[in-house]
């Protein structure tokens, strides 16, 4: 195996795109791989502050390195979402590379800001802790943007994520979930953050061979609470058929983007309003997240939970 570019001795093949690179030329190819993305969809300039969501994790740790060495002005956002010892990993790795990199990282703990984490408030709600989960991380990722004026914020979502993501809105025909569904989401309220995800063209094994490369420490463990998870299911699902037929991963998730994405464009006129509660955009009269510590305060001791104001 040789490399495409240099014809040195290769150490990834890269079966979907009928090739293999020396560890320099990966590194190369996956940087340009995320600025291309960038460029591509006007995700961003160098002229911007980018708030970048990182959970410890390879990805979002591997996008972290790859905008810094391009120049960008990136910041770390990190929510300590109080999964027990998972949690606390998380934000080992996600600390220590901010020191390594000397980046600047902010942190937002759940349970002490808000009175419960993840494990304690789905307990309480009765909720799957994922849901719950997600909730949390959406609203918080686009309020901190907004908070600390940042022009967009973005996540390490991978192809793998993406893929599997597009599938579960395919089998159940999620309507509105395939009408969001992009790389990039524009702002369309002034308190609705720009959205997007540079990763989304390279898949887990990639950013994982490029995080070994570059020796970057992240954390390997799953969540606890995503065993049994449909998006895993999914992910299996879609590597299976990558194995027997390289290139369909990607086939699947840019045919949905260049070709039937578009024709949903239409129907994405929502009336959004601002939450009763807390102020943030939403389609009904309060939003999900409101709704939800609502009823976390009335199913716990009240004094546990924190009030929306105290954000
Ligand atoms: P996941 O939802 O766990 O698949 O993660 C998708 C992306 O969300 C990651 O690549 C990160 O950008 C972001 N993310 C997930 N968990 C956290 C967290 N605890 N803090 C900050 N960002 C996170
Ligand atoms: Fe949120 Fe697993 S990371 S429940
Ligand atoms: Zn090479
Ligand atoms: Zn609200």
């Amino acid at each position: 195996m040789r490399c495409k570019k240099c014809h040195k001795k290769a150490s990834v093949e890269l079966r979907r795109h009928n090739t293999s690179f020396c560890p320099i030329h990966y590194i190369e190819f996956v940087s340009n791989q995320v600025s291309r993305n960038i460029k591509k969809h006007n995700m961003f300039t160098s002229a911007n502050r980018v708030l970048l969501a990182v959970s410890g994790g390879k990805d979002s740790l591997a996008l972290w390195d790859i905008l810094t060495k391009q120049g960008y002005n990136v910041t770390g956002l990190h929510l300590k979402l109080g999964i027990g010892n998972y949690s606390l990993k998380a934000a080992e790795k996600t600390r220590a590379f901010a020191e390594t990199h000397e980046l600047q990282l902010i942190e937002y703990d759940l349970e002490s800001e808000m009175g419960l984490g993840v494990s304690r408030l789905s307990k309480s709600i009765k909720r799957a802790p994922c849901s719950g989960c997600g909730l949390n991380k959406r609203y918080f990722f686009n309020k901190l943007a907004l908070q600390f004026q940042f022009d967009v914020l973005i996540t390490g979502h991978n192809l793998d994520d993406e893929a599997a993501t597009l599938f579960g809105n395919v089998l159940h025909w999620q309507e509105q979930a395939l009408s969001r569904q992009s790389p990039i989401l524009e702002s369309t309220h002034p308190n609705l953050v720009k959205k997007c995800k540079p990763l989304y063209t390279l898949t887990e094994r990639e950013i994982a061979s490029y995080c070994l490369l570059l020796k970057i420490a992240y954390q390997e463990e799953e969540c606890p609470n995503a065993a049994g998870a449909h998006s895993l299911l999914y992910k299996d699902l879609l590597n299976r058929l990558e194995v027997q037929s390289p290139g369909s991963k990607q086939q699947f998730l840019q045919g949905f983007l260049s070709k039937i994405r578009p024709s949903f464009r239409s129907q994405e006129t929502v009336t959004l309003n601002e939450c009763d509660s807390c102020g943030m955009p939403t389609t009904g009269q309060v939003c999900s997240f409101c709704r939800m510590w609502e009823r976390a305060r009335k199913l716990t001791d009240p004094k546990l939970v924190n009030g929306t104001s105290n954000l």
